[in-house]
């Protein structure tokens, strides 16, 4: 064994503890009654996501790779996302949080041990580069961000502390030219990459403009007060069908507040501020918002050219700013800030074109519906992405500030109905060239 593998089995067992240590302060931060209840029927009981992770980890870890006994046998089927929908998860023999806990913590005990020896240097796909362990690691990253959408869901007092996010010494306004040609989109040698990144593959795009800067509260609000929610000339037939049944006026948790907008925020409630990005918008009203100012929203491969295409060397890099992983002078990412940061407050995120923030601070929505990329291959279970392909759901990029550095990268492909807004959605612009 090299010395490379024993590092990389060291920063695996890091990356465990680590999110550990978030889904453990997000389930501990309330009580038990808060802990099993509904916040509301788009999301599971915070207890549902606590033992779900752990089950997924028994799962892939101890009994797959590990090829040991199971640790529970007997609750695979209430923890199976697609056996119960979210709105029906209370209702079921959960376990209890005490019981949830120690289920997790005896999971993760086998799973160490199950990192101990395994191979990372050879043999199955599956465990080469420590990737089932990177796929856990990003599976619980992800419920961690579920998770933290609940808690903004939830009523009642404050529970989770929050920091102000940077303040920018520039501010960042304006758009970009985008040379048209190929770029190379998606990848083949990112080793926890996930199978809907995969394989890369060259894509022709036009040129176009974007956005350096996230719609900010400020210019969102404005097109509030245009009318723009009461004017279907902006909005697609679909989106103003759900405006209308859904009777939206305002991003969601905006109240009005005498002349401008108030916005609750975890359990607290203040001013918008007018420079950060808006975020809990659909892809209806950002969508809506782009036609009333004479843009779009940029596809999906525009977006990943923006954010990955170095015009220097032609190559794509792993993340805007290079290939360097996210720090925090990066990128607003992982719960540090639960909030996102005006654009210009993360200068060394930059792309080479000059566009700011594009991981980090808000979920970007793309124009694109989620598909497989050309020779796209399930991989290791086809219920990760392939069963969501199709044109119900749209490609959102980028990452929040909910959002761990593991669970995403300039590859990174997240989605989800144009309808919803309870995750940390914003968006930005683009136009024809
Ligand atoms: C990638 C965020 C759409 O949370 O629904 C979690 C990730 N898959 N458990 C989701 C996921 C299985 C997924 N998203
Ligand atoms: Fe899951």
């Amino acid at each position: 064994m090299t010395i490379e593998t024993e590092r990389l089995r060291d920063r695996v067992a890091a990356e465990l503890i680590r999110t550990r240590d978030r889904t453990t302060l997000l389930t501990e931060a309330v009580d038990e009654d808060d802990l099993i209840r509904q916040h509301s029927p788009l999301m599971s009981p915070l207890v549902w996501d606590l033992a779900h992770v752990g089950n997924q980890e028994e799962l892939w870890l101890v009994r797959d790779v590990g090829g040991r006994e199971p640790v529970r046998r007997d609750i695979d089927e209430l923890y199976d996302a697609f056996k119960h929908a979210r709105s029906d998860r209370p209702a079921l023999p959960l376990l209890t949080p005490g019981e949830a806990r120690r289920y997790v913590a005896q999971v993760r005990d086998k799973a160490l041990d199950v990192l101990d020896r395994a191979r990372l240097d050879e043999g199955r796909r599956l465990v080469a580069d420590g990737f089932a362990f990177g796929m856990i690691v990003q599976h619980e990253q992800q419920h961690d961000e579920t998770m933290l959408a609940t808690h903004q869901l939830r009523s009642g007092p404050p529970v989770l502390e929050t920091a102000a996010p940077p303040r920018p010494a520039l501010a960042v306004t304006g758009e970009v030219f985008v040379p048209g040609g190929p770029f190379t989109m998606g990848t083949d040698t990112e080793a926890w990459a996930l199978d809907n990144e995969r394989p890369a593959h060259q894509v022709d795009v036009p040129a176009f403009h974007i956005d350096r800067a996230a719609v900010t509260c400020s210019q969102f609000a404005a097109f509030i007060d245009a009318g723009g929610y009461d004017d279907p000339r902006w909005w697609s037939t679909a989106g103003w069908a759900h405006r209308q049944a859904a009777g939206l006026t305002a991003p969601a948790f905006w109240q009005r507040d005498g002349d401008g907008w108030a916005v609750s925020t975890f359990g607290r409630t203040a001013p918008v501020v007018p420079d950060e990005p808006v975020v809990h918008v659909s892809f209806h009203e950002a969508s809506a918002y782009a036609s009333w100012a004479g843009k779009r929203l940029p596809t999906e491969a525009e977006w990943e050219k923006a954010a990955r295409h170095d015009p220097a060397t032609g190559r794509s890099r792993r993340y805007p700013w290079g290939d360097d992983s996210p720090t925090p002078r990066h990128a607003n990412l992982g719960q540090q800030f639960l909030r996102p940061a005006p654009a210009g407050a993360f200068p060394d995120g930059v792309s080479p074109l000059g566009v700011h923030q594009l991981i980090g601070d808000v979920w970007e929505w793309t124009s694109t519906g989620f598909h497989g990329y050309p020779g796209f291959a399930p991989f290791p279970y086809r219920e990760y992405s392939e069963v969501f392909f199709g044109p119900d759901y749209k490609v959102l990029r980028g990452g929040s500030f909910g959002t761990d550095r593991s669970a995403v990268r300039g590859t990174f492909r997240n989605w989800d109905y144009p309808i919803r807004r309870q995750i940390f959605s914003g968006f930005r612009c683009a136009r024809d060239a």
